[in-house]
């Protein structure tokens, strides 16, 4: 039974802005007159962040009729035919919060199944949604959830949710998952109009446009558009919901959601906009706020809207203004900048049960500028073909000031280039900000559940190279650099504030550590270790990133990206005797520049592992930088198994109820551990072929 009284729902729900539907132990079939009208309601149903003993209830009804609100009935029963109705009440929809509604429905018995929907007053139906409440904190039984992220529409198909829904109904009801974690990237505000795309095509995919913004703005030298409004966001919003199989998704689990960036900026930071061609920053307080509205809007989460309300979102006035100085967290102190990111804290936690304290960060509210965003460092670059960057280098590059306890060098260098250390007297940068820092670690050292799992849109692993291997005929790598980054922008390059994170849960002597993460567009598997040989590997935890449900991954951008006749091009794709394309990236990560152009010219994998680099990547247990599709976490009292479910490309949307073949399913296990004792990860290939990620 709950354990939460009615005083103190009334009390969480006043936090959240609005109490509305009560449980009763009476009992009664519906009486709303229900008849589904799907077309009403042409972006379904949702819910979200349920815990043991409520859940959010979302959906949108919209009218033309120019009248200025409306009421919608809500009857949550504990059968699919509502012949038990255990909660009801009434909410308003209006066009303020674009005809949406939010309805917390509390009282509720935990680890249950129920049914929802909505009704207006002329007997007008929405779709029923089937959602859950989350097992008491005490309840020792194993459960379930998947993990997703990056959806572009425009270029895929969501072919991942109807294999998620197909596995999960056909799951032992034990078995079922319980929610889905969604990492962001939901939706993608960069859009091309036909006129940007050459021959209707971008690498693999037959580009669609299900999105023309009202007002928009057009970027990136005339790539792109993107919104320019809180209706553009909301436009957004709308077709990516009409999607069947999202829409079906979400009627199907609870969704607990996160934004990345493309919520409200491909290269957006705090409130400030960046786009390629275009000279400097564009301060964007006002579209921030239309995001953060429009995202508060779609994703029924328990956040605290500036209202206060659960009806409307009461948006800060703010203006456009230049952000110039930053406080020494990196933070921009310009008043409308800081209304702008704070008006929705996203930043939040929840329990499921004995085994989950899930606690979700948000990576793009509060980071600092990028410290290689700066024309400072460009001389080191001039003329280089490779793209490496060593890990020294950018070490001293992020910690700034912090470098080597406080001892950085006075000169940055890259092989016989050296440029005055512009981040001498600076912060080390940061992805979390101080104050959600602060916030997150003091959660994650007072989590008691078996698994303490951060929800993090952005993968921990490094992405290492060993460029100190190659051969000169395939570029020239200076001598004593070392290994190297292939990427800047994720916490495998953010050192300093990762080593802090992963230092924090070793000196707490946390076990159950686990990172579950997005954005890389591709599967990633092993330990969270905030150094790699020759520097002690001491991991802390273990890390995952899920392959995107659609948006192009490193693999398919290869193919295209690079030339036939570039000299770099067998470190990542290669077709011996003349194949299909095979993803050698996936050999360069985990074992090495030898095992990559090895395989790219003989086509023997056993050749190529021979001459594998060990030191490399003993953090990593798998990497597909081709994968799509989903992740699912079964956790209980004694181990993690995250499964990689990968498909396909999702170049056609699939027809069959499975959602289209599968290209393999990989299990990860990983025993609980004690206090002091490293974890291990065992590998299974379940089904299918990883190729080349082995
Ligand atoms: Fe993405």
């Amino acid at each position: 039974m709950p354990t939460v009284s009615r005083r103190q729902f009334l009390k969480l729900s006043v936090a959240l802005g609005a109490s509305l539907a009560w449980g009763c132990a009476t009992v009664r079939p519906s009486s709303s007159g229900w008849r589904e009208r799907r077309e009403l309601y042409p972006q379904g149903v949702a819910s979200g962040d349920p815990d043991d003993n409520s859940v959010l209830l979302w959906t949108r009804r919209p009218y033309v009729d120019g009248r200025a609100s409306a009421t919608l009935h809500v009857e949550v029963a504990d059968d699919a035919a509502f012949t038990r109705v255990i909660a009801k009440t009434t909410t308003r929809v209006q066009p303020e919060s674009d005809w949406t509604c939010r309805v917390l429905v509390g009282n509720l018995p935990a680890a249950r199944e129920y049914w929802y929907r909505f009704t207006d007053d002329e007997g007008n139906g929405s779709r029923i949604g089937r959602t859950l409440t989350a097992p008491h904190p005490d309840d020792p039984r194993p459960t379930r959830f998947a993990f997703v992220s990056c959806q572009d529409i425009c270029l895929g198909y969501l072919n991942a949710y109807r294999r998620m829904i197909f596995e999960d109904e056909r799951a032992a009801p034990e078995e079922r998952l319980g929610f889905v974690l969604h990492l962001g990237d939901f939706i993608y505000e960069v859009v091309a109009y036909p006129n940007q795309v050459k021959n209707g095509r971008e690498y693999d995919r037959v580009v669609t446009f299900p999105i023309k913004y009202p007002k928009g703005k057009v970027v990136a030298k005339n790539r792109f558009w993107v919104p320019d409004s809180l209706e553009d966001y909301r436009v957004a919003y709308h077709a990516y919901l009409q999607d069947p199989d999202l829409q079906d998704a979400r009627a199907r689990w609870p969704f607990v959601a996160m934004w990345d960036n493309h919520e409200f900026s491909w290269q957006g930071w705090q409130s400030i906009q960046q786009f390629p061609g275009t000279d400097g920053w564009v301060p964007a307080q006002t579209l921030k706020v239309a995001a953060m509205q429009a995202w508060f809007e779609y994703q029924p989460a328990r956040v605290t809207a500036p209202s206060r309300s659960l009806e409307t979102f009461g948006a800060p006035h703010v203006v456009d203004t230049a952000v110039k100085d930053f406080d020494d967290d990196g933070l921009g102190i310009e008043p409308n900048n800081l209304a702008a990111i704070n008006c929705l804290i996203g930043y939040r936690a929840l329990r499921w049960g004995r085994h989950i304290d899930l606690i979700i960060t948000d990576q793009r509210s509060y980071r600092s500028h990028d410290p290689g965003d700066r024309d400072e460092i460009n001389p080191l670059f001039e003329g280089d073909k490779l793209g490496f960057v060593p890990e020294q280098l950018w070490a001293q590059v992020d910690a700034g000031r912090a470098y080597a306890n406080g001892r950085p060098p006075a000169k940055l260098s890259f092989g016989d280039k050296s440029v005055a250390n512009y981040r001498a007297g600076e912060a080390p940068q940061t992805m979390l900000g101080a104050k959600q820092k602060a916030w997150f670690l003091a959660r994650l050292r007072g989590a008691k559940a078996t698994w303490k799992i951060w929800g993090n849109s952005l993968g921990t692993p490094d992405q290492r190279v060993d460029p100190q291997n190659l051969p000169a005929t395939v570029g020239k790598y200076p001598e004593g650099a070392g290994y190297a980054t292939i990427d800047l922008h994720d916490w495998g390059a953010m050192y300093h504030e990762r080593a802090e994170i992963f230092d924090a849960v070793r000196d707490a002597g946390i076990t159950g550590f686990a990172i579950v993460a997005g954005d890389r567009h591709s599967f990633w598997a092993g330990y969270a270790a905030k150094a790699l040989p020759p520097a002690a590997f001491e991991p802390v935890g273990v890390t995952f990133v899920g392959g995107s449900v659609t948006s192009v991954g490193m693999a398919e951008a290869n193919e295209y990206g690079l030339k036939k006749d570039d000299p770099s091009r067998p470190l990542y794709v290669a077709n011996p005797g003349g194949g299909p394309p095979q993803c050698t990236a996936n050999l360069l990560l985990r074992h090495g520049v030898r095992s990559a152009l090895e395989f790219a010219s003989s086509g023997d994998l056993q050749k190529a592992l021979a001459v594998r680099n060990p030191d490399l990547a003993p953090h990593l247990t798998f990497v597909d930088v081709g994968g799509h599709g989903y992740a699912t976490v079964r956790v209980d009292a004694d181990k993690m198994v995250t499964e990689f479910v990968c498909i396909p490309r999702p170049i056609a949307r699939s027809t069959s109820a499975d959602g289209g073949p599968l290209r393999y399913r990989v299990r990860l296990e990983v025993p609980l551990w004690r206090a002091g004792e490293r974890p291990q990860m065992r590998q299974t290939i379940v089904e299918g072929d990883t190729g080349l990620s082995v």
